[in-house]
């Protein structure tokens, strides 16, 4: 009985890897930002599912964010600080398209993000 329980768990740890693995094909677009207004400038696409949890940008997108584009469906929060909530800042939440961040106040601001269903 012992012997039969190691060969389940073995055949649900290699089911729960494959439905890992398919979850990975069905990362999409999440969220794109622009280094300028009316998605113009240098653009860099996130690809995953959500929630991402807290994902700090690179350069030269910290802090020069401009407008953004948003899946349908989800939210992302943009914080002006790395750790998304768990230091004092600044943060800002959309959920969809938004071609100018300064009307928002959130221009040159962005330097983390989360994506939340
Ligand atoms: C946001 O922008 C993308 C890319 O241009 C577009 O496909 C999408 O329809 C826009 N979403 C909305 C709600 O306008």
């Amino acid at each position: 009985m012992a012997r039969f329980a190691s060969l389940f768990c073995a055949i649900v740890a290699v089911a729960t890897s494959a439905a890992a693995a398919a979850v990975q094909e069905r990362d999409s677009a999440l969220i794109t930002f622009f280094t300028d207004i009316n998605y113009l400038g240098e653009e860099s696409t996130y690809f995953g599912t959500v929630p991402t949890g807290c994902i700090p940008l690179s350069p030269p997108f910290v802090s020069s964010v401009f407008s953004v584009q948003i899946a349908k469906g989800i939210r992302c929060t943009l914080w002006n600080e790395a750790k998304c909530g768990q230091a004092a800042g600044k943060s800002i939440t959309l959920n969809g398209n938004v071609t100018n961040l300064v009307n928002l106040e959130f221009n040159d601001l962005t330097v983390a993000f989360e994506c939340l269903a």
